[in-house]
């Protein structure tokens, strides 16, 4: 049997690691992928379906919190690389159960480094450990500015505290065990297989049920908005062409402050859904605010564009266009990961 490098994948069951899955398995057939995932509400293993046969494919079931678990699978399989992006995700989330985080998010990490560790501690050549992480690490900016490289980190929320300590693990492993890292910043993803609970997916939903559209506070929080696919392709880049112990800010130089947004969301929904115009819109509702909300997030992503040539390949517009009408071809994926535990969530969040 032809030998393929190992790598593992963290989290492929999810919204990003499904997109990475996809762009690795089919761009570089000499790579063996390991999917490893628990499967929580937020990983479906039908965002695979597509490529779950592919000879370079393989899915493993498992916790990265458990340390005995991923000792194993490391030692049965050595990975001599690994793409980390499983995780707690959603913010909301994270205020109403910090812990889970910290479990997944810091614990789950350090499992992950220390598997690594052991495995490769007497020869780390050609080997990387590559963390996917938030551009909420930085914290919020003001009116004005962007996040770089070089920004402190001053995180707000459990959610954005816990990838904040788990960046600073992945670095201290590096300096302390010299294992081989690279780290990413990203900002807000969009587009196919997003969980529903996130703004997009979660209003698209909504208008497609005729539900209220529940906006946080006035509405005027800034985020700064990247196509999925064109995150997996920088994920693609530095993966294969990222410095040791560098760190690359990625996002989509492209802010909207959430009520223009969901107000074009809107107006590309009634377009597609043949309804008069304003329709969607008389769906807003400004609700209670997001304790600790971050007013604005914007990256400067000139460093992976000068030094790996990257940059997002759509616009906005086209990419929510693309979005929302994968949705509207999918409403079979919606109702199937929104029925169950996705109604208690909704009851308790909203009301
Ligand atoms: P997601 O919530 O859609 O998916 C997370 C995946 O991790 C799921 O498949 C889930 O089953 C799996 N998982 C969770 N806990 C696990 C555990 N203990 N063991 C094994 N698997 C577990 O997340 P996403 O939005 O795709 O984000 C992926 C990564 O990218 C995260 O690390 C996140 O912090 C980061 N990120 C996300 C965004 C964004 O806008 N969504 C932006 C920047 C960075
Ligand atoms: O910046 C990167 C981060 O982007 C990722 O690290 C996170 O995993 C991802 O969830 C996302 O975090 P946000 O909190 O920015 O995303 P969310 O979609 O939850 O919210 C986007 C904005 O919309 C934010 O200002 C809060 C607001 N919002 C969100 C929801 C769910 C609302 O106004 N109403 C809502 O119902």
């Amino acid at each position: 049997m032809k030998h393929r490098k190992p790598i593992l994948i963290t989290g492929g069951a999810g919204f990003i690691g499904s997109h990475v899955l996809r762009l690795f398995l089919t761009k570089y057939p000499n790579y063996q992928i390991f999917n490893l995932d628990a499967l929580t509400y937020a990983g479906n293993l039908e965002n695979l379906k597509d490529v779950e046969n592919l000879p370079n494919y393989t899915f493993l079931k498992a916790d990265i919190t458990n340390t005995k678990e991923i000792n194993n699978l490391f030692e049965l399989y050595k990975f001599e690389s690994v793409i980390h992006l499983a995780a707690e995700s959603h913010v909301d989330r994270s205020i109403s159960d910090p812990l889970a985080f910290v479990k997944t998010n810091v614990i789950g990490t350090m499992v992950l480094l220390n598997a690594f560790k052991n495995l490769w501690s007497q020869n780390f050549t050609n080997k990387l450990f590559y963390h996917i992480s938030t551009d909420e690490v930085y914290g919020s900016l003001g009116e004005t500015g962007l996040f770089t490289e070089m920004t402190s980190y001053d995180p707000n929320s459990p959610y954005s505290a816990s990838k904040a300590s788990s960046d600073h693990f992945v670095r201290a492993y590096g300096e302390t065990y010299n294992i081989p890292y690279v780290i990413s910043n990203c900002s807000n993803n969009y587009g196919e297989n997003q969980f529903p609970e996130k703004l997009i997916p979660l209003f698209i939903n909504n208008i497609l049920n005729n539900k209220p559209l529940p906006v946080y506070g006035d509405g005027n929080y800034t985020r700064d908005w990247l196509y999925v696919k064109d995150h997996a392709e920088a994920i693609y880049l530095v993966f294969h062409k990222g410095k040791n112990k560098q760190t690359y800010n990625i996002g989509g130089f492209n802010e909207w402050k959430n009520i223009d947004l969901v107000q074009l969301l809107c107006k590309q929904m009634d377009e597609k859904l043949n309804k008069p115009r304003g329709t969607s819109e008389s769906l807003i509702m400004f609700v209670k605010d997001r304790p600790g909300h971050d007013l604005r997030y914007a990256i400067d992503a000139s460093k992976i564009n000068k030094e790996l040539g990257w940059k997002p390949s759509v616009t906005f517009e086209q990419g929510l266009s693309k979005t929302i009408d994968w949705y509207l071809n999918n409403k079979g994926w919606l109702e199937n990961v929104t029925s169950g535990a996705y109604q208690n969530y909704y009851k308790k969040q909203y009301h």
